[in-house]
Protein backbone atom coordinates (compact mmCIF):
# COMPACT_ATOMS: atom_id res chain seq x y z
CA UNK A 1 0.00 0.00 0.00
CA UNK A 2 1.32 3.45 -0.70
CA UNK A 3 0.64 6.66 1.04
CA UNK A 4 1.57 10.17 0.96
CA UNK A 5 3.70 11.26 3.69
CA UNK A 6 3.13 15.30 4.14
CA UNK A 7 4.28 18.13 6.29
CA UNK A 8 2.53 21.08 6.37
CA UNK A 9 3.22 25.09 6.50
CA UNK A 10 4.65 25.85 2.77
CA UNK A 11 2.98 28.49 0.30
CA UNK A 12 2.20 26.98 -2.64
CA UNK A 13 4.00 29.33 -5.11
CA UNK A 14 4.56 29.15 -9.03
CA UNK A 15 2.78 27.93 -12.13
CA UNK A 16 1.64 24.03 -12.95
CA UNK A 17 0.09 22.65 -16.85
CA UNK A 18 -2.98 20.69 -16.01
CA UNK A 19 -3.18 17.46 -17.80
CA UNK A 20 -5.77 15.75 -19.63
CA UNK A 21 -8.87 15.14 -17.97
CA UNK A 22 -10.15 11.90 -16.23
CA UNK A 23 -13.83 12.18 -16.76
CA UNK A 24 -13.14 13.09 -20.95
CA UNK A 25 -10.92 10.30 -21.62
CA UNK A 26 -12.63 7.41 -19.95
CA UNK A 27 -16.03 7.59 -22.41
CA UNK A 28 -13.65 8.40 -24.94
CA UNK A 29 -11.64 5.05 -24.29
CA UNK A 30 -14.71 3.21 -24.64
CA UNK A 31 -15.46 5.00 -27.76
CA UNK A 32 -12.76 4.64 -29.30
CA UNK A 33 -14.10 0.26 -29.87
CA UNK A 34 -16.58 2.08 -32.50
CA UNK A 35 -13.35 2.75 -35.01
CA UNK A 36 -11.89 0.14 -36.53
CA UNK A 37 -9.59 2.49 -37.69
CA UNK A 38 -6.55 3.87 -35.96
CA UNK A 39 -6.98 6.52 -33.40
CA UNK A 40 -4.50 8.83 -31.27
CA UNK A 41 -5.24 10.27 -28.26
CA UNK A 42 -3.17 12.93 -26.85
CA UNK A 43 -2.74 14.52 -23.33
CA UNK A 44 -3.89 11.82 -22.28
CA UNK A 45 -3.51 11.28 -18.56
CA UNK A 46 -1.39 8.90 -16.88
CA UNK A 47 -3.59 7.82 -14.34
CA UNK A 48 -4.58 4.44 -12.68
CA UNK A 49 -8.33 4.33 -14.10
CA UNK A 50 -6.33 5.23 -18.03
CA UNK A 51 -4.18 1.72 -17.36
CA UNK A 52 -7.05 0.24 -16.37
CA UNK A 53 -9.39 0.80 -19.33
CA UNK A 54 -6.41 0.60 -21.21
CA UNK A 55 -5.85 -3.10 -20.21
CA UNK A 56 -9.92 -3.76 -20.66
CA UNK A 57 -9.30 -2.49 -24.60
CA UNK A 58 -5.91 -4.93 -25.06
CA UNK A 59 -8.41 -7.80 -23.49
CA UNK A 60 -11.07 -7.20 -25.77
CA UNK A 61 -8.75 -7.23 -28.52
CA UNK A 62 -7.45 -3.52 -29.36
CA UNK A 63 -4.30 -2.87 -29.68
CA UNK A 64 -2.64 0.22 -27.98
CA UNK A 65 0.44 1.59 -27.78
CA UNK A 66 0.48 4.44 -24.62
CA UNK A 67 3.89 6.36 -24.73
CA UNK A 68 4.29 9.38 -22.16
CA UNK A 69 1.01 11.34 -22.93
CA UNK A 70 -0.03 9.81 -26.07
CA UNK A 71 -2.05 6.78 -26.91
CA UNK A 72 -2.61 4.86 -30.01
CA UNK A 73 -5.55 2.13 -30.18
CA UNK A 74 -6.89 0.31 -33.18
CA UNK A 75 -10.51 -1.86 -32.48
CA UNK A 76 -10.10 -3.96 -35.25
CA UNK A 77 -11.76 -7.50 -34.35
CA UNK A 78 -13.25 -7.25 -30.51
CA UNK A 79 -14.82 -10.09 -28.30
CA UNK A 80 -17.91 -8.74 -26.47
CA UNK A 81 -16.75 -10.01 -23.00
CA UNK A 82 -16.16 -6.97 -20.89
CA UNK A 83 -12.90 -8.80 -18.37
CA UNK A 84 -14.32 -8.89 -15.04
CA UNK A 85 -11.34 -7.62 -12.70
CA UNK A 86 -11.05 -4.85 -14.18
CA UNK A 87 -14.26 -3.48 -15.33
CA UNK A 88 -15.16 -4.09 -12.02
CA UNK A 89 -12.20 -1.62 -10.72
CA UNK A 90 -14.02 1.51 -12.34
CA UNK A 91 -17.70 2.57 -12.83
CA UNK A 92 -17.20 4.26 -16.03
CA UNK A 93 -16.77 0.16 -17.52
CA UNK A 94 -20.58 0.78 -17.84
CA UNK A 95 -19.67 2.99 -20.69
CA UNK A 96 -18.52 0.17 -22.91
CA UNK A 97 -22.67 -0.75 -23.25
CA UNK A 98 -22.97 2.00 -25.62
CA UNK A 99 -20.03 0.89 -27.56
CA UNK A 100 -20.41 -2.40 -27.86
CA UNK A 101 -23.70 -2.71 -29.10
CA UNK A 102 -23.10 -0.04 -31.47
CA UNK A 103 -20.24 -1.96 -33.05
CA UNK A 104 -21.06 -5.36 -32.60
CA UNK A 105 -24.59 -5.38 -31.33
CA UNK A 106 -24.19 -7.41 -28.18
CA UNK A 107 -21.82 -7.23 -24.73
CA UNK A 108 -21.36 -9.12 -21.78
CA UNK A 109 -20.05 -6.94 -18.51
CA UNK A 110 -20.01 -7.11 -14.81
CA UNK A 111 -22.59 -5.19 -12.83
CA UNK A 112 -20.34 -1.91 -12.24
CA UNK A 113 -20.37 -2.08 -8.07
CA UNK A 114 -21.59 1.14 -6.49
CA UNK A 115 -18.75 2.60 -4.35
CA UNK A 116 -18.20 4.85 -1.03
CA UNK A 117 -19.92 7.47 -2.73
CA UNK A 118 -23.23 6.15 -3.94
CA UNK A 119 -24.99 3.55 -5.03
CA UNK A 120 -23.84 4.18 -8.78
CA UNK A 121 -27.29 3.28 -10.60
CA UNK A 122 -27.51 2.63 -14.00
CA UNK A 123 -31.05 2.54 -14.53
CA UNK A 124 -31.57 5.51 -16.79
CA UNK A 125 -28.50 3.62 -18.68
CA UNK A 126 -30.44 0.64 -19.67
CA UNK A 127 -33.36 2.37 -19.55
CA UNK A 128 -32.20 4.63 -22.73
CA UNK A 129 -30.86 1.66 -24.16
CA UNK A 130 -33.99 -0.39 -24.55
CA UNK A 131 -35.43 2.41 -25.60
CA UNK A 132 -33.14 2.64 -28.56
CA UNK A 133 -33.63 -1.33 -28.92
CA UNK A 134 -31.04 -2.98 -26.97
CA UNK A 135 -32.12 -6.23 -24.77
CA UNK A 136 -30.67 -6.24 -22.11
CA UNK A 137 -30.61 -8.74 -18.78
CA UNK A 138 -28.91 -9.19 -15.17
CA UNK A 139 -27.67 -12.14 -13.98
CA UNK A 140 -24.55 -13.94 -12.06
CA UNK A 141 -23.54 -10.64 -11.70
CA UNK A 142 -23.38 -9.30 -14.93
CA UNK A 143 -25.21 -7.50 -17.64
CA UNK A 144 -26.28 -9.56 -21.34
CA UNK A 145 -26.64 -7.21 -23.82
CA UNK A 146 -27.85 -7.31 -27.01
CA UNK A 147 -29.47 -6.02 -30.16
CA UNK A 148 -30.56 -6.77 -33.84
CA UNK A 149 -29.85 -3.30 -35.01
CA UNK A 150 -30.34 -0.38 -32.09
CA UNK A 151 -32.81 2.58 -33.61
CA UNK A 152 -32.97 6.18 -32.96
CA UNK A 153 -35.17 7.40 -29.95
CA UNK A 154 -36.58 10.07 -28.12
CA UNK A 155 -35.30 9.33 -24.42
CA UNK A 156 -36.31 11.92 -21.20
CA UNK A 157 -33.59 11.44 -18.49
CA UNK A 158 -34.80 11.95 -15.28
CA UNK A 159 -31.60 12.89 -13.96
CA UNK A 160 -29.10 14.67 -16.39
CA UNK A 161 -26.55 11.52 -15.61
CA UNK A 162 -23.43 12.21 -16.82
CA UNK A 163 -22.94 8.85 -17.98
CA UNK A 164 -26.53 8.05 -18.85
CA UNK A 165 -25.89 10.99 -21.51
CA UNK A 166 -22.46 9.71 -22.67
CA UNK A 167 -23.46 5.40 -23.67
CA UNK A 168 -26.74 7.09 -25.29
CA UNK A 169 -24.69 9.57 -27.12
CA UNK A 170 -22.31 6.59 -28.06
CA UNK A 171 -25.21 4.08 -28.92
CA UNK A 172 -26.83 6.77 -31.14
CA UNK A 173 -24.16 7.63 -33.41
CA UNK A 174 -24.62 3.99 -35.11
CA UNK A 175 -28.38 3.62 -34.50
CA UNK A 176 -31.25 3.56 -36.85
CA UNK A 177 -32.79 7.10 -37.16
CA UNK A 178 -32.66 10.09 -34.79
CA UNK A 179 -32.13 10.02 -31.21
CA UNK A 180 -32.90 12.91 -28.71
CA UNK A 181 -32.13 13.06 -25.52
CA UNK A 182 -33.39 15.28 -23.32
CA UNK A 183 -32.27 16.78 -20.23
CA UNK A 184 -29.04 15.43 -21.14
CA UNK A 185 -25.63 16.03 -18.98
CA UNK A 186 -23.73 19.26 -19.85
CA UNK A 187 -20.66 18.53 -18.24
CA UNK A 188 -17.71 20.02 -20.33
CA UNK A 189 -16.55 16.20 -21.08
CA UNK A 190 -19.76 15.72 -22.87
CA UNK A 191 -18.87 18.25 -25.52
CA UNK A 192 -15.52 16.40 -25.62
CA UNK A 193 -16.75 13.20 -26.43
CA UNK A 194 -18.67 14.61 -29.16
CA UNK A 195 -15.98 16.24 -30.65
CA UNK A 196 -14.19 12.77 -30.72
CA UNK A 197 -16.98 11.13 -32.08
CA UNK A 198 -17.52 13.80 -34.84
CA UNK A 199 -14.11 13.05 -35.88
CA UNK A 200 -15.53 9.25 -36.36
CA UNK A 201 -18.18 11.02 -38.87
CA UNK A 202 -21.02 11.09 -36.28
CA UNK A 203 -23.85 13.56 -36.45
CA UNK A 204 -24.17 15.11 -33.10
CA UNK A 205 -26.20 18.34 -32.52
CA UNK A 206 -26.05 20.19 -28.59
CA UNK A 207 -23.62 18.30 -26.93
CA UNK A 208 -23.17 20.62 -24.03
CA UNK A 209 -26.45 21.46 -23.51
CA UNK A 210 -29.46 20.13 -22.40
CA UNK A 211 -30.78 18.56 -25.40
CA UNK A 212 -28.38 16.47 -27.84
CA UNK A 213 -29.24 15.37 -31.05
CA UNK A 214 -28.06 12.28 -33.07
CA UNK A 215 -28.17 11.18 -36.94
CA UNK A 216 -27.31 7.46 -36.65
CA UNK A 217 -24.81 6.68 -39.03
CA UNK A 218 -24.27 2.94 -40.75
CA UNK A 219 -20.50 3.02 -40.20
CA UNK A 220 -17.81 4.95 -37.87
CA UNK A 221 -14.71 4.78 -39.08
CA UNK A 222 -11.77 7.10 -39.68
CA UNK A 223 -7.82 7.27 -38.79
CA UNK A 224 -8.93 10.38 -35.41
CA UNK A 225 -6.54 12.20 -33.95
CA UNK A 226 -7.74 13.91 -30.31
CA UNK A 227 -6.61 16.03 -27.76
CA UNK A 228 -7.58 15.63 -24.12
CA UNK A 229 -9.62 19.00 -22.74
CA UNK A 230 -7.72 19.71 -19.85
CA UNK A 231 -8.72 18.88 -16.57
CA UNK A 232 -11.03 20.93 -14.45
CA UNK A 233 -11.65 19.21 -11.49
CA UNK A 234 -7.71 18.67 -11.24
CA UNK A 235 -7.13 21.75 -11.89
CA UNK A 236 -9.58 23.23 -9.46
CA UNK A 237 -8.04 21.30 -6.65
CA UNK A 238 -4.66 23.15 -7.34
CA UNK A 239 -6.42 25.96 -7.00
CA UNK A 240 -7.84 24.97 -3.39
CA UNK A 241 -4.56 23.69 -2.71
CA UNK A 242 -3.19 27.99 -3.22
CA UNK A 243 -6.09 29.17 -1.09
CA UNK A 244 -5.37 27.00 1.86
CA UNK A 245 -1.61 27.55 1.89
CA UNK A 246 -1.57 31.54 1.62
CA UNK A 247 -0.07 30.61 -1.98
CA UNK A 248 -0.09 32.26 -5.49
CA UNK A 249 0.50 30.22 -8.34
CA UNK A 250 -0.54 30.32 -12.11
CA UNK A 251 -2.48 27.13 -13.91
CA UNK A 252 -1.69 26.85 -17.19
CA UNK A 253 -3.66 25.35 -19.98
CA UNK A 254 -6.70 25.44 -18.24
CA UNK A 255 -10.59 26.17 -19.93
CA UNK A 256 -11.38 28.97 -17.26
CA UNK A 257 -14.86 28.77 -18.51
CA UNK A 258 -14.98 25.07 -17.29
CA UNK A 259 -13.85 26.61 -13.63
CA UNK A 260 -16.59 29.18 -13.28
CA UNK A 261 -18.56 27.91 -10.72
CA UNK A 262 -15.31 27.58 -8.46
CA UNK A 263 -13.54 30.34 -9.28
CA UNK A 264 -16.80 32.26 -8.37
CA UNK A 265 -16.75 30.33 -4.67
CA UNK A 266 -12.84 31.05 -4.48
CA UNK A 267 -13.31 35.22 -4.69
CA UNK A 268 -16.27 34.73 -1.99
CA UNK A 269 -13.67 32.66 0.24
CA UNK A 270 -11.35 35.88 -0.03
CA UNK A 271 -8.87 34.85 -3.12
CA UNK A 272 -7.59 37.09 -6.03
CA UNK A 273 -8.11 35.37 -9.19
CA UNK A 274 -7.17 36.39 -12.49
CA UNK A 275 -8.30 34.16 -15.80
CA UNK A 276 -5.84 35.09 -18.84
CA UNK A 277 -6.52 33.44 -21.85
CA UNK A 278 -5.90 29.54 -20.96
CA UNK A 279 -4.21 30.36 -17.83
CA UNK A 280 -5.57 31.08 -14.07
CA UNK A 281 -3.95 33.22 -11.71
CA UNK A 282 -4.84 32.82 -8.31
CA UNK A 283 -3.65 34.45 -4.79
CA UNK A 284 -4.54 33.36 -1.84
CA UNK A 285 -5.49 35.91 1.12
CA UNK A 286 -4.34 36.31 4.89
CA UNK A 287 -7.10 34.18 5.81
CA UNK A 288 -10.03 32.52 3.72
CA UNK A 289 -13.41 33.26 4.40
CA UNK A 290 -16.71 31.09 5.82
CA UNK A 291 -19.65 30.69 2.57
CA UNK A 292 -22.86 31.00 3.90
CA UNK A 293 -23.71 28.15 1.57
CA UNK A 294 -22.78 25.76 -1.47
CA UNK A 295 -24.54 23.11 -2.54
CA UNK A 296 -23.55 20.87 -5.16
CA UNK A 297 -25.28 20.76 -8.63
CA UNK A 298 -25.22 19.35 -12.19
CA UNK A 299 -22.64 21.48 -14.57
CA UNK A 300 -23.04 24.51 -15.24
CA UNK A 301 -23.81 24.12 -10.83
CA UNK A 302 -20.99 24.28 -8.25
CA UNK A 303 -19.05 20.52 -9.34
CA UNK A 304 -19.83 17.16 -6.88
CA UNK A 305 -16.26 16.64 -7.28
CA UNK A 306 -15.08 19.45 -5.67
CA UNK A 307 -17.54 19.36 -2.67
CA UNK A 308 -14.49 17.79 -0.64
CA UNK A 309 -11.69 20.22 -1.44
CA UNK A 310 -14.21 22.78 -0.42
CA UNK A 311 -15.05 21.56 3.26
CA UNK A 312 -11.46 20.82 3.73
CA UNK A 313 -10.83 24.78 2.80
CA UNK A 314 -13.78 26.18 4.84
CA UNK A 315 -12.13 24.15 7.81
CA UNK A 316 -10.04 26.84 8.31
CA UNK A 317 -11.98 29.42 7.52
CA UNK A 318 -13.08 32.41 9.78
CA UNK A 319 -16.40 31.92 10.32
CA UNK A 320 -19.55 29.29 9.38
CA UNK A 321 -19.70 27.85 6.48
CA UNK A 322 -22.69 25.26 4.98
CA UNK A 323 -22.28 22.59 1.83
CA UNK A 324 -24.84 20.42 0.66
CA UNK A 325 -24.49 17.10 -1.47
CA UNK A 326 -27.29 16.71 -3.51
CA UNK A 327 -25.59 14.67 -6.51
CA UNK A 328 -24.63 11.86 -4.80
CA UNK A 329 -26.14 10.07 -1.27
CA UNK A 330 -23.35 9.39 0.79
CA UNK A 331 -19.81 11.91 -0.29
CA UNK A 332 -18.65 12.32 3.39
CA UNK A 333 -15.98 10.09 4.22
CA UNK A 334 -13.64 12.84 4.49
CA UNK A 335 -15.74 14.42 7.30
CA UNK A 336 -14.68 11.67 9.79
CA UNK A 337 -10.68 11.90 8.70
CA UNK A 338 -11.07 15.90 8.77
CA UNK A 339 -12.07 15.80 12.57
CA UNK A 340 -9.06 13.52 13.50
CA UNK A 341 -6.94 16.57 12.82
CA UNK A 342 -9.33 18.98 14.66
CA UNK A 343 -11.73 20.22 12.36
CA UNK A 344 -14.94 21.18 13.50
CA UNK A 345 -17.82 19.86 10.75
CA UNK A 346 -21.25 18.79 11.94
CA UNK A 347 -23.15 16.68 9.65
CA UNK A 348 -27.09 16.40 9.64
CA UNK A 349 -28.95 13.73 9.76
CA UNK A 350 -29.69 13.02 6.15
CA UNK A 351 -25.61 13.33 5.85
CA UNK A 352 -26.01 15.27 2.82
CA UNK A 353 -25.36 18.87 4.82
CA UNK A 354 -22.14 19.92 6.51
CA UNK A 355 -22.10 23.09 8.69
CA UNK A 356 -18.36 23.88 9.37
CA UNK A 357 -17.00 26.37 11.79
CA UNK A 358 -13.79 27.52 10.93
CA UNK A 359 -10.94 27.07 13.29
CA UNK A 360 -7.19 28.72 13.27
CA UNK A 361 -5.27 25.82 12.34
CA UNK A 362 -5.54 21.90 11.66
CA UNK A 363 -2.89 19.56 12.93
CA UNK A 364 -1.04 16.78 11.18
CA UNK A 365 -2.11 13.25 11.80
CA UNK A 366 -2.60 9.80 9.96
CA UNK A 367 -5.80 10.35 7.72
CA UNK A 368 -7.21 7.60 5.28
CA UNK A 369 -8.04 8.27 2.05
CA UNK A 370 -12.28 6.09 1.02
CA UNK A 371 -12.72 7.58 -2.63
CA UNK A 372 -10.90 9.90 -4.84
CA UNK A 373 -12.02 12.79 -3.82
CA UNK A 374 -11.73 12.83 -0.62
CA UNK A 375 -7.98 11.65 -1.14
CA UNK A 376 -7.59 14.35 -2.69
CA UNK A 377 -9.06 16.62 0.47
CA UNK A 378 -7.17 15.32 2.71
CA UNK A 379 -4.01 16.45 1.14
CA UNK A 380 -5.16 19.52 0.80
CA UNK A 381 -5.69 19.37 4.36
CA UNK A 382 -2.74 17.89 5.55
CA UNK A 383 -0.45 20.89 3.32
CA UNK A 384 -2.22 23.51 5.32
CA UNK A 385 -2.11 21.80 8.85
CA UNK A 386 0.30 22.18 11.74
CA UNK A 387 3.49 19.02 11.34
CA UNK A 388 3.23 16.61 9.51
CA UNK A 389 0.30 13.98 8.42
CA UNK A 390 0.33 10.47 6.37
CA UNK A 391 -2.54 10.40 3.95
CA UNK A 392 -3.41 6.38 4.09
CA UNK A 393 -4.51 4.58 0.60
CA UNK A 394 -3.06 6.78 -2.36
CA UNK A 395 -4.27 4.31 -4.80
CA UNK A 396 -7.25 6.13 -4.88
CA UNK A 397 -5.94 9.45 -5.48
CA UNK A 398 -3.99 7.65 -8.12
CA UNK A 399 -6.99 6.61 -10.05
CA UNK A 400 -7.98 10.78 -10.98
CA UNK A 401 -4.77 12.60 -10.23
CA UNK A 402 -1.08 12.18 -12.42
CA UNK A 403 1.98 12.35 -9.77
CA UNK A 404 -0.34 14.63 -7.39
CA UNK A 405 3.02 15.04 -5.41
CA UNK A 406 5.42 15.73 -8.18
CA UNK A 407 3.23 18.91 -9.15
CA UNK A 408 2.54 19.91 -5.19
CA UNK A 409 6.43 19.43 -5.08
CA UNK A 410 6.74 21.75 -7.93
CA UNK A 411 4.72 24.19 -6.34
CA UNK A 412 6.66 24.36 -2.95
CA UNK A 413 4.83 21.39 -1.08
CA UNK A 414 6.53 19.28 1.56
CA UNK A 415 5.39 15.67 0.16
CA UNK A 416 6.51 12.61 -0.40
CA UNK A 417 4.85 9.11 -1.95
CA UNK A 418 6.14 5.91 0.15
CA UNK A 419 4.73 2.69 1.00
CA UNK A 420 3.57 2.04 3.91
CA UNK A 421 5.59 0.29 6.49
C1 LIG B 1 -19.50 10.99 -13.59
O1 LIG B 1 -19.95 9.85 -12.86
C2 LIG B 1 -18.07 11.20 -13.15
N1 LIG B 1 -17.26 10.05 -13.52
C3 LIG B 1 -18.01 11.43 -11.64
O2 LIG B 1 -16.65 11.69 -11.31
C4 LIG B 1 -18.86 12.65 -11.30
O3 LIG B 1 -18.87 12.83 -9.90
C5 LIG B 1 -20.29 12.44 -11.82
O4 LIG B 1 -20.26 12.16 -13.24
C6 LIG B 1 -21.16 13.67 -11.60
O5 LIG B 1 -20.58 14.78 -12.23
C7 LIG B 1 -16.83 9.93 -14.80
O6 LIG B 1 -17.13 10.76 -15.66
C8 LIG B 1 -15.96 8.74 -15.11
P1 LIG B 1 -23.90 10.43 -12.88
P2 LIG B 1 -21.37 9.17 -13.25
O7 LIG B 1 -24.41 9.34 -13.74
O8 LIG B 1 -21.56 9.21 -14.71
C9 LIG B 1 -27.44 8.80 -10.18
C10 LIG B 1 -14.78 11.69 -9.93
O9 LIG B 1 -14.56 11.97 -8.74
N2 LIG B 1 -27.74 7.91 -11.32
O10 LIG B 1 -24.07 11.85 -13.31
O11 LIG B 1 -21.45 7.89 -12.54
C11 LIG B 1 -26.18 8.34 -9.48
O12 LIG B 1 -26.48 7.32 -8.56
C12 LIG B 1 -15.99 10.88 -10.31
O13 LIG B 1 -14.07 12.04 -10.90
C13 LIG B 1 -28.88 7.11 -11.28
O14 LIG B 1 -29.65 7.13 -10.31
O15 LIG B 1 -22.37 10.21 -12.55
C14 LIG B 1 -25.69 9.59 -8.82
O16 LIG B 1 -26.35 9.77 -7.59
C15 LIG B 1 -16.85 10.52 -9.11
N3 LIG B 1 -29.14 6.27 -12.31
C16 LIG B 1 -26.10 10.69 -9.79
O17 LIG B 1 -27.09 10.12 -10.63
C17 LIG B 1 -28.31 6.21 -13.41
O18 LIG B 1 -28.61 5.42 -14.33
C18 LIG B 1 -24.95 11.21 -10.63
O19 LIG B 1 -24.52 10.17 -11.42
C19 LIG B 1 -27.18 7.03 -13.44
C20 LIG B 1 -26.90 7.88 -12.39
Amino acid sequence: MRQYRIRGGNRLLGELKIGGAKNAVLPILAAVCLNESETVIHNCPRISDTFDSIEILNRVGCETDFCQNTLKVRASDLSYEIPEDFAKKMRSSVLFMGAFLARCGRVILPLPGGCSIGTRAIDLHIEGLEAMGAKIRRGDGKLFCETDGLKGAKIKLTFASVGATENLMIAATRAHGETVIENAAREPEIADLAEFLKKLGADIRGAGTSTIIVQGKQSLCAPVAHTIIPDRIVAATHLVAAAMTGGEIVLKDVRPFDLMPVVACLKEMGCFLRCDGDDVHLRAPERLRAVPRIETRVHPGFPTDMQAQFVAALTLADGQSEVTETVFENRYSHVGELRKMGANIRLTADKRTFVINGTNALRGATIAAHDLRCGAALILAALAADGESIVQNASYVERGYESIERDLTHLGADILLENSG
